[in-house]
């Protein structure tokens, strides 16, 4: 794999930063608190590097962040691209790239998503076990394969067993309700209807969400070690008799924002 953009970009970032993490994480809604808890930290906006993708909402934060925490050195991706806002593939991958030429090769992805499983609850975590890339986009179309880099991947276990399991675990000992699940993701912008979800749940889907999954697929195609959690933000769409309003979907995952630093504060220090 080679990415001359992504490569200059974690040069620059390396040269700021002076020292190469272990580990990434890719933060989706309501997961930005752990930003507080990293120390030594050096934030990178992406307006400082040139050839990122920039952040077009304002407010929203456009930043790789490098620091410290629980003796290991993380660098997080505040700020994914999705394909709802219009983005190109690439953009989208963009942060993979980066991490990978930094010489990351374990990221834990994050997101908000929707509980589609009767039994979820607002509030609940779901581990993922595995995936359907509802966006009918595979992220590696066009990738021209080499002999290390093929571009028939196998699916079969894109979440790392060995991850999930601690992930779990990490889970128990805070007592935080816990499940391991399918997770769908959509193109968006819209939220599904009623019919969808009953036809997703017949399918297995556990939750639904507009990010991860082409970031996962990606990821192991650069044989990265991938975990991703989902923070169950909403019921999904009919199984609540309010409709699914993107506010009360963000206002949820910033209420559960101290108890998701807490969770992957645990995580990273067991992972
Ligand atoms: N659907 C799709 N994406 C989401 C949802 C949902 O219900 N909740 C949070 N992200």
């Amino acid at each position: 794999m080679q990415n001359k953009l992504a490569e200059n970009i974690a040069e620059t970032i390396l040269k700021k930063a002076k020292v190469c993490p272990q580990l990434g994480l890719v933060l989706g809604s309501g997961w930005g608190g752990i930003v507080n808890a990293l120390t030594d930290k050096c934030v990178i906006p992406y307006s400082e590097l040139s050839g990122m993708p920039q952040c077009g909402v304002k407010g929203h934060a456009g930043n790789f962040v490098i620091g410290t925490i629980g003796g290991k050195v993380v660098v997080i991706i505040q700020g994914r691209f999705h394909l709802y806002e219009g983005r190109r593939m690439e953009e989208v991958l963009m942060p993979l790239n980066v991490l990978y030429s930094l010489g990351v090769r374990n990221v834990i992805l994050t997101n908000a998503a929707g509980g589609v499983n009767e039994k979820y609850r607002v509030g609940d975590i779901m581990i993922l076990k595995d995936h359907i890339n509802f966006t009918c986009k595979n992220p590696l179309i066009g990738v021209q394969p080499s002999e290390e880099f093929p571009v028939f991947v196998d699916m079969s276990e894109v979440y790392d067993p060995v991850f999930r399991k601690k992930i779990l675990n990490a889970c128990i000992e805070l007592n935080v309700p816990c499940h391991e699940g399918v997770y769908m993701q959509l193109l968006g912008p819209t939220f599904e209807t009623p019919a969808e979800i009953r036809a997703f749940r017949n399918w297995g889907v556990d939750a639904v969400g507009m990010s991860t999954v082409v970031e996962a697929i990606y990821a192991r195609y650069l044989k990265m070690r991938v975990a991703a959690i989902s923070c169950i933000t909403n019921k999904a769409a009919g199984m609540d008799i309010n409709p699914i309003k993107h506010e009360d979907v963000l206002l949820q995952s910033e209420k559960e924002g101290v108890f998701l630093e807490k969770l992957m504060k645990k995580i990273i220090a067991t992972i």
